[in-house]
């Protein structure tokens, strides 16, 4: 093991662990409030789950439907969370998403445009109005674009390929982070007066994910085991079209703009099966037969106004996803177990135009020309509702000195997060977090340290894996943990399987324990997927827990032992997650935070 008498460090005001859009957003406000800020990341800068928002991003701009305003943006983030998101951070959000757009626009970002020349928006699941501001598909792309641009241009100091293992904490909240740079296995530490956490999600503790390595709850473990609080985190969103084929692209996403656009979801038997699956309560608010989705479909290509209502594809993700599933658990699925989207109705020129990457995409990977005909798709782990617990207006967890944004933390979704809203999400709040870690920085008591106890501690584990003379391979334990996390806590879950999944999860930390990685440092796969093993496995155990103690259906959450929401016993009610003082975890729930009487209203007075 490298002793640390020469340890490489870092001091900054402000540390952002994490270099997608909430982690560009926050070091870009931190550094414009005036502090010094490192922005470290584990992989390539410009390489984030970010780009996998592809169809847009939801700011009540009004710009195709004037009616739109941050209070139906509002209303209908509310509605799609199940009421469970936290109305503080949903009002936010609706009303600071339309500067954060025009200030990316403003940064260089190149939007679609309506005719006499502003920004484009288009209509997305759940969304009442034409929304999503967009770049064809590949809108979060164009945004880490004009992020990274301006970071750069700002000259914050970026560390890439380099993980941080672990936080390091004072007398009073965090104080900094050790890691290693994964290109040459030497630790690194870095000392902080405030640090953002913008890790992203948890998609890669299961086995069909449009998310790639990166995401295995870097970030929710690191907060965890300083103590800090997750909330929601039975609530994981199963994105209803990914790739079903061929095998090695299967789970990769497929945007919901193509159904934005009017791409229709078949079974293997022709039958637009999304009809069967409205919610009674929605039911209204979409068309009701083919005729009436087509006459939207066409005012919608046409741009002009249209009394016919969304087509029934439309419905919000969790939704959608179910149906999907169903269909193909039912037998009426295709041959690569999926259904049936097709957008090929359409003249080969729009779709060519709107839907680029889509159009490239299934070129490439499938030999399909959805130009054509349609593509198979089926549900993909995609984003995670729950995460770290902040406050609203400054993104600050429970452990002083420590805040996150985007993706990592979790409030504003609820049960269910709409379309778009991930990438309003950490502009929005990940701008709010960096002020305020900047402010946190500027105050005198906050002094960076890192101790050289813990440092140690951190150094041992560090290197453990690779000095054991023999243990599991780390990726015999991965393969396990995904199998067992689709099969046992996937779309729909029951008791028994949920207890079968906490005893497992403990049975595979017992083999991650003593893992064994072979090889140098250098570039060492094996060895790096040890530390975010172990990450995978606590957010899988926050996952499977909190799932159990949800005794309802509500949102991305199906049990079939509970097939409706209980609002006697579960509304209004966050499932927290919180380590206890021996180390193991524990699950409560807490109540949402109040709600002023204004936003009450716009919610029909109701919650
Ligand atoms: O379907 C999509 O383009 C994904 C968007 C999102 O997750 O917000």
């Amino acid at each position: 093991m490298p002793d640390l008498t020469n340890l490489e460090t870092h001091a900054h005001d402000v540390l952002v662990i994490g270099a997608g859009g909430a982690g560009l957003r926050a070091a870009i406000e931190a550094k414009a409030f005036g502090a010094d800020v490192g922005l470290v990341c584990k992989s390539l800068l410009g390489k984030a789950h970010t780009v996998m928002a592809e169809g847009g991003v939801a700011a009540a701009l009004g710009h195709v439907a004037p009616e739109d305003t941050w209070q139906v943006h509002f209303r209908d983030t509310m509605v799609g969370g199940k009421y469970l998101g936290n109305p503080r951070m949903a009002e936010l959000h609706a009303k600071e998403a339309p500067d954060r757009v025009r200030e990316l626009e403003a940064w260089g970002a190149v939007f679609d445009r309506t005719p006499d020349g502003r920004i484009l928006q288009r209509p997305f699941g759940g969304h009442s109005y034409s929304r999503l501001a967009h770049v064809g598909d590949r809108t979060g792309l164009e945004m880490i674009r004009t992020l990274q641009d301006r970071a750069v241009a700002l000259g914050i100091q970026v560390y890439m390929e380099c993980t941080i293992t672990q936080l390091i904490s004072g007398a009073d909240g965090v104080r900094g982070g050790f890691g290693y740079w994964r290109t040459t296995g030497r630790p690194v530490a870095f000392a902080a007066k405030a640090i953002v956490l913008a890790t992203g999600g948890t998609g890669r503790a299961y086995e069909v994910t449009s998310n790639s390595w990166e995401y295995s709850g870097d970030g929710q473990a690191l907060a965890y085991e300083a103590g800090a609080e997750l909330i929601d985190m039975e609530f994981v969103q199963f994105h209803p079209t990914g790739m079903v084929w061929p095998p090695g692209v299967r789970g990769l996403l497929v945007t919901e703009a193509v159904r934005g656009e009017g791409g229709i979801l078949r079974n293997a038997k022709g039958e637009r099966f999304m009809w069967k699956y409205l919610p009674d309560e929605r039911r209204a608010e979409y068309a009701e037969t083919d005729e009436e989705a087509a006459r939207w479909v066409t005012a919608l290509s046409q741009g002009h106004e249209t009394d016919a209502r969304r087509p029934p594809e439309l419905s919000t993700r969790d939704n959608v996803a179910r149906a999907i599933y169903t269909e193909v658990k039912e037998g009426r699925g295709t041959q690569h177990g999926g259904v049936f989207l097709d957008i090929s109705y359409l003249p080969a020129e729009t779709v060519r135009r709107k839907l680029p990457s889509m159009y490239e995409q299934f070129k490439e990977l499938a030999d399909v020309d959805i130009t054509r005909g349609p593509m198979e798709v089926g549900p993909t782990t995609h984003y995670a509702m729950g995460g770290i617990r902040v406050g609203a207006e400054t993104g600050a967890t429970t452990v002083p000195g420590l805040f996150a944004a985007g993706e990592v933390a979790a409030g504003l979704h609820g049960a269910n997060r709409l379309g778009g809203n991930s990438l309003s999400d950490l502009l929005v709040f990940g701008a709010r977090a960096g002020a305020a870690a900047a402010r946190q920085a500027s105050s005198k008591d906050a002094q960076p340290y890192l101790d050289p106890v813990q440092l140690q501690g951190a150094n041992g584990a560090l290197a453990a894996p690779l000095e054991r003379p023999e243990g599991e391979d780390p990726y015999a334990i991965q393969r396990d943990l995904q199998e067992m996390m689709q099969r046992l806590v996937g779309i729909f879950r029951v008791e028994a399987d949920l207890d079968e999944a906490i005893r497992q999860l403990a049975e595979l930390r017992r083999r991650w324990q003593v893992v064994k990685a072979t090889g140098g440092r250098a570039y060492n796969p094996g060895w790096n997927l040890v530390f975010e093993l172990g990450n995978s496995l606590t957010v899988s155990e926050a996952i499977a827990r909190s799932a159990r103690q949800r005794t309802e259906s509500r949102g991305a959450h199906s049990r079939l032992d509970y097939p409706a929401s209980d609002d006697a016993t579960w509304n209004g009610l966050n499932s927290v997650v919180t380590r206890a003082a021996d180390g193991t975890m524990s699950v409560s729930a807490t109540p949402l935070p109040q709600m002023s009487d204004e936003l009450r209203s716009l919610l029909g007075g109701e919650h």
